[in-house]
């Protein structure tokens, strides 16, 4: 079988880590992507991590380009362009630039990769893979956001480490839009399946910490920009995009909280939102519809409304150039 091809449109911290991480787990060639004055960073980062294969023991090409020819036939495209944060700004503040990137790139990915299953990682994300979709005309069922799998990756990493037990045996389930109104659960998040409510009354934690946890797992982006100070986060944003192409590479089906486009589903219409997904060889293959407490709906409904002002935000700024 010939192997699978995967384009990474943007070649900074995020795309260099996907490239390796690609690479590690044979997921097929990769090809990385950047503007032309970044066309020799895409073509090192490559070459870089062609000659770290031989070490690691995995087999995939690696090249740089400049040239959307290039990704012509891609399986999978992760994008990553754009700008990252600095310390101060909100994902929202990246409205005005990324917008513009995302026209590009949705017009590149148009052309040459129309077949492909599409990973938008860019921020502010519910926003932009929603401009993605629009732009390119691409079939919803084959174009996400990746978001859930991060932020859900964060809180099992705090919860783990409150309980001191291994992040293996911990869930977590985090909905809604990827900012400061996202909806980590509580009653669907659990360590061995038993769910966080119930570790309460174990005593093996107490609700205050658990609130706590649930800010850090809020404001988790806002946190490593504050310690980085030169750009976002990159190694768990890529690797939960990994999770995301293998799941549709594989057809894996797995269940993944991801950026989707609903039609309906949460009472939402038309609009990119972190839900409950099976990603599979289809894409998308279904929405899952969850049962929301009266809390939760509030929650999920007050992310909803900030996403729907990103949107609006997005599509002035759109229009405008
Ligand atoms: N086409 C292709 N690549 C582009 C374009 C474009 N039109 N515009 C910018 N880029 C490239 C930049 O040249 C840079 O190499 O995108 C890359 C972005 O890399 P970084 O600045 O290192 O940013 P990174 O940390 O990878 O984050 C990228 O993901 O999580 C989000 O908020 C983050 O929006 C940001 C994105």
């Amino acid at each position: 079988m010939a192997r699978k091809k995967i384009a990474l449109i943007g070649a900074g911290q995020i795309g260099g880590t996907l490239a390796l991480l690609a690479g590690q787990k044979e997921l097929g060639d990769i090809i990385l992507l950047d503007i032309p004055d970044f066309a020799g960073v895409a073509k090192g980062k490559a070459l870089d991590i062609a000659e770290l294969s031989p070490v690691a023991g995995f087999d995939a090409g690696y090249s740089g380009t400049s040239d959307y020819a290039d990704i012509a036939g891609a399986d999978v495209v992760i994008i990553t362009a754009g700008v990252p944060r600095k310390p101060g700004m909100s994902r929202d503040d990246l409205v005005g630039i990324n917008a513009k990137v995302i026209k590009a790139v949705a017009a590149g990915v148009k052309e040459h990769a129309p077949n492909a299953f599409v990973i938008v990682i860019t921020n502010p994300l519910d926003a932009m893979v929603g401009l993605f979709q629009e732009v390119s005309g691409l079939p919803a069922e084959k174009v996400v956001g990746m978001a859930g799998v991060l932020d859900s990756a964060r809180f099992r990493w705090f919860l783990a480490e409150e309980f001191g037990v291994s992040v293996e045996d911990v869930t977590a389930f985090v909905l809604g839009g990827h900012g400061d109104t996202m909806v980590p659960s509580v009653r669907y998040s659990t360590v061995a399946g038993i769910p966080l409510p119930d570790l309460v009354k174990m005593g093996w934690t107490t609700q205050e910490k658990l609130d706590k946890i649930v800010q850090r797992t809020r404001d988790g982006g806002a946190e490593i920009v504050g310690l980085l100070k030169t750009g976002s986060a990159f190694y768990a944003p890529a690797a939960s995009a990994i999770a995301m192409a293998e799941s549709f590479l594989r057809d894996k089906k797995r269940v993944l909280p991801v950026a989707a486009k609903l039609t309906g589903q949460y009472g939402v219409d038309g609009l990119y939102i972190g839900v409950p997904t099976i990603i599979g060889a289809k894409g998308v293959e279904k929405i899952i519809e969850i049962d929301l407490s009266a809390d939760e709906k509030a929650n999920f409904d007050k992310s909803v409304d900030a996403v729907k002002v990103l949107v609006d935000v997005t599509k002035k700024v759109s229009a405008e150039g």
